[in-house]
Formats: structure tokens, sequence, C-alpha cells
């Protein structure tokens, strides 16, 4: 495979293209909708009425608006319609040739769309992901090209590192550093590892890249590895991601029959391949020494760090392991340059990130924003607040690691730094919002309930202070518990972050610091009268 190869296949595809393209999102959340059954109707309208010369379906991935889906797009036209059962498939399909339609018309104008900006999402929704011709068509590849061709392995480092891209797996550590930190270990071997675990709850946007784009996590997991020097690569997929593991099997056999993975790719001599290692879906396995105990087939437990996988990862040779949005951010960053990337976002966090917005939000699904957007924007403007007019309280952050922020800071950037000090985490990027009827000390108790179950059981602050904090919690909750309980479990929050192996005992407590920081008269509301009287020494 050369350049004239790629840009041939790119030419065939366009060629065989369609005048009217009806997308259809057949991703997970609308699949559960019968999306699949949806785009099957909708095939067999457009051959009904004879328009099969004009009118081609597509299969695609996720469109973002989620919660109104199954959601189908025509192009050129820039129809949306949403919710749309599989027996409208007929309606739709007759508006082509000038028909009335009763069919859910969406607003491709809506802020929800307009507010955002595409980045790693740019092929969601617009090309069929088990199609790699559709991902060369619109420029795939070309960047693993340039790489290869044009840049020495110490240039591409360059590249990233001016982009100020920063981990998008939760720390927000930078990447270019991290690939020179890979790049200049000492190895025979050298691998490069995708973490697809994903096990925060409310967050879905790595299963969506995973799904709507797999050449792209691909094509940036190649460009990551003749950076800096390795020729294997894992992706770790949770099996409950069935469909995401599917279509990058898919991918990746596509891309080795064509040579874009494999030896000697676009005829240099560089080789890489890549396999999927499925995981059991315990929320441990994402953090980097667990996972990679997990693919080396031994128990997915962390271990103390340093050595850091860059140094000392799979089978003890230097690893690079980045997130999937990470890895979803290289190949336009090499497009387009490190400086427009590096205008994008605010001082210290760069390019754009992805969210996964849920709760009690009237518009829920996935956005893609630069960074440095508001919450408020986020909340009201894309989300449009609370759907009953509930006024929104608080929003929670980080998952299991992250916080609540009230309201009244929603004037906060989303940014790493401003999250981290509203007494949050931006976090892989799963955001809940919540409104005045929510209990907050029930979401503390929640995130406690997660995290004591998924708790390897490794270190004992971890194993025991998570079941202790739950049990104080559901006191708490209870009307049973004492301003003592609430004492104590202040102190264990501080023991167990301060005491814990891993980032998951380390970070347990932040829901409920958080909460306590911003909504405590919720604690004290509930704390027993008699109880508290004489804690205070009164009879
Ligand atoms: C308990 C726990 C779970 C984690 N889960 C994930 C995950 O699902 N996906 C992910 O990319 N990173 C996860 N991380 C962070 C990883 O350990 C690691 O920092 C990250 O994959 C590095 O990629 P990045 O530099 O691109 O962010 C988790 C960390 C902890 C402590
Ligand atoms: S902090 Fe928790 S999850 Fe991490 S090693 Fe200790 S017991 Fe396991």
């Amino acid at each position: 495979m050369d350049l004239a190869e790629l840009h041939a296949i790119a030419e065939r595809e366009r060629a065989r293209r369609k005048a009217v393209r009806v997308l259809c999102c057949t991703s997970s959340g609308c699949q559960a909708s019968r999306s699949l059954e949806l785009f099957h109707q909708l095939e067999a309208a457009v051959t009904a009425t004879g328009q099969d010369e004009a009118v081609e379906v597509a299969s695609v991935g996720c469109m973002g608006f989620c919660g109104q889906g199954p959601m189908v797009r025509v192009e050129p036209a820039n129809l949306l319609f949403e919710r749309v059962r599989p027996e409208q498939a007929p309606e739709i399909i007759a508006a082509l040739a000038g028909q009335p339609c009763s069919v859910e018309r969406g607003d491709p104008n809506h802020p929800f769309f307009t507010r955002q900006m595409h980045v790693v999402r740019r092929n969601g929704g617009i090309i069929d992901p088990e199609r790699i011709e559709e991902y060369i068509a619109a420029g795939g590849y070309e960047a693993l090209y340039r790489v290869l061709h044009d840049f020495s392995p110490a240039e591409v480092i360059q590249e990233i590192t001016r982009s100020g891209l920063r981990g998008r797996g939760g720390a927000g550590y930078p990447t270019g550093l991290k690939w020179a930190t890979v790049a200049k270990s000492p190895g025979e071997r050298k691998f490069v590892v995708c973490n697809g675990d994903e096990g925060d709850p409310g967050a879905f946007m790595d299963r969506s890249i995973l799904e709507s784009d797999p050449h792209l996590v691909l094509e940036g997991m190649a460009i990551a590895a003749y950076a800096v020097g390795a020729h294997e690569g894992y992706i770790f997929v949770r099996g409950e991601y069935p469909l995401a593991i599917q279509r990058l099997n898919r991918a990746i056999n596509q891309a080795r029959k064509l040579g874009l993975l494999g030896s000697q790719i676009f005829e240099t001599a560089f080789d890489f391949k890549v396999e999927i290692r499925v995981g059991a879906g315990a929320f441990v396995c994402g953090e980097e020494t667990a996972l990679i105990a997990s693919i080396e087939g031994r128990r997915g437990q962390p271990r103390p760090r340093p050595p850091y996988p860059a140094e000392k990862g799979l089978w003890g040779f230097p690893t690079l392991i980045n997130n999937v949005e990470t890895f979803a951010n290289i190949v336009p960053i090499i497009e387009n340059g490190a400086d427009w990337y590096a205008a994008i976002g605010t001082e210290k966090s760069k390019g754009t990130k992805v969210f996964a917005l849920t709760g009690k939000v009237r518009n829920t699904g996935l956005i893609e924003v630069p960074m440095g957007m508001t919450l408020r924007e986020i909340v009201e403007d894309l989300g449009g607040g609370s759907p009953d007019g509930t006024p929104v309280k608080a929003v929670q952050t980080g998952g299991p690691s992250g916080g609540c922020i009230p309201a009244r800071l929603f004037d906060t950037p989303v940014d790493y730094e401003s999250l981290a000090a509203a007494g949050s985490i931006m976090g892989s990027g799963g955001m809940v919002v919540m409104d005045d009827h929510t209990s907050m000390v029930e979401i503390a108790r929640f995130y406690m309930a997660f995290c004591m179950d998924e708790s390897c059981g490794k270190c004992v602050p971890c194993r025991v202070g998570t079941v202790q904090m739950h049990r104080l919690l559901s006191k708490i909750a209870a009307g049973q518990a004492t301003p003592v309980d609430l004492e104590q479990l202040e102190q264990l929050c501080r023991l167990v972050r301060e005491t814990s192996l891993c980032g998951l005992g380390q970070s347990a407590p932040n829901p409920v610091l958080s909460t306590l920081r911003y909504f405590r008269e919720e604690y004290e509301a509930l704390l027993r009268e008699d109880a508290a009287a004489s804690a205070n020494g009164k009879p």
C-alpha cells in the first residue's frame, strides 16, 4: 500500500456514494431502541420505492443526542429525525420524494449541536464504522503515512508535546511527556496499550468512540507506536462492550488486509500489530498496573508505582498506556498541526473534551466541547436544564473519583485545574446532573457502594475503609447517626485517601468530601437530634 493506492480507495468510495445518504445510528444506545431493525426497514423502503439508484442507507456511529434516539439524518438535505420507530421507515423514505411526514423532527441547529466542537467525534454519525473505505475517504490513514515518511519519532513526540494534549483517562498527564519517557526507556520490546476499560458509572465516551470510529483509535495507536519504538499493541476493552469489540475486531482485520497494520506498513520498515484483550468488567482493571496484570493473564490488582509502566510495564518492558480518547486526538493533531490544537481550550487544558451528559437534564447524550466552556453553558445551553423545571442543584464530574459541584459554582470553566479547585476532577468525562429532589447523602452513598464493591481488596485502608464509610453513610441516610459518626466519617475519608495503594481507594472519599464541603447541611439535617444533644453534653 502506498499513498496513491490509499487515494484510489478514497476516490472509489466517493464515486460509489449515492446522491442522498440516509444515516441511521446503530451504536449501542440506539440499538437498544431497535435501530438495527429500523436500519433494515429503511433499506427495504428504499428498494420498495425504487430509489436504489439515488438513495443509500448507511449504518453509522453515534450522533451524540442519545436521549432522542434512534436518530436518522438525511444528507445533504440536513434533515434530522428523532425517536424513530422501525415502522416509520417508509414514511421517512417517502418524505425524500416530497411526501408528508409525521415522524418527530429534530433541529440540526439546536444548541446541543451548534455549541459543540468535534475533533475526536468528527466522523461520529457520518461514516460507517464497519467500512474502512469510508474512513479512508474521510482522510483516514494519511496522518500515519505522513508520520512514517516525513517525521522522525522524535518529531512526532515534539508535535504531540507542543499540542499540549493531556491524557483523557482521568489524571490529565501530559501525553508528549509520557511518550518521551517510553521512547527513551531501554527495552528489547516495547508495547502500546489502549485503555478502554471505562468503568465509571454514567460514562460511555470511550465506548462511543470505539463503536463509531475504531480506525481513528487504531491509527492513533500506530502513530504512537512509531513514536515510542513499539511494534506490538493491545486494546483492553471491557466485556460489557460487545459492539465495540466486534467493530474493533473488524477494523483490525480490514486494516491488516490493506497493509495498514502488520509488517512494513506503507512500504516502510515500521511493523505494528494490534490485539484486543477483553476485560471482565472490573473498575479497578482500568488502573494501569492492574490492567497490565490482567493482560498478562494474572488477577487484575494494582501494584505500587514506581516503577511506572513507561519504564516497566507489560512483561517488564516499557509500555505506553493511553486512554481511548487520548489516542483519538492524535490523528487530528498530526493533520492540523500542534499550533491549531494548542489554540483550542485554555492555557493549561488544550483541545476538546468529550462528556457523557446524563441525569436530571433535558438533553442527554455525548457532547464534545472546547476545554474552558463553563459548567453553566454545558448544563443549561447544551443540556437544556432540568427536564421538568426543578432547579438544578449540582453536577457530579469525574465518576467515583470525582465530586459534586454546586449550581452556584456553575461559572467554573471545565478544565483540569478549575475542576480540581472546585473539589472535583475532570476524570474521564462522566457528568451527572442533579436537581433539588436529589439527596446528596444518597449520592455519596451510591458512589461509596460502588467503590466498596469494586475494591480489589489488596490493601486494608480501601478494603475495610470503603465498607466502614458506606456503613456510616447508610446510618446517616437512615437518620440513625450522631455527630460522632459524622466526625468518624470525615476522619476515615482522610485516612483512606492518604493510605490506600491505588487511585481507587485514594479517590473513593472524594464524593463524600465534596458533598460535605458544599451540602453539609444535608448531612446535619439527618443526624438524630437526641444524639446530637447528648454529643453536645446536654442531658
Ligand atoms: C481505579 C481506576 C480506574 C481507572 N479506569 C480507567 C479507565 O477506565 N480508562 C482509562 O483510560 N483510564 C483509567 N484510569 C487511569 C489509568 O490508570 C491511566 O492513568 C490512564 O489510562 C492513562 O491514560 P492517559 O494518559 O491517556 O489518560 C483509572 C485509574 C484508576 C485509579
Ligand atoms: S486501593 Fe483498593 S482497589 Fe486499590 S489496591 Fe488497594 S484495595 Fe485494591
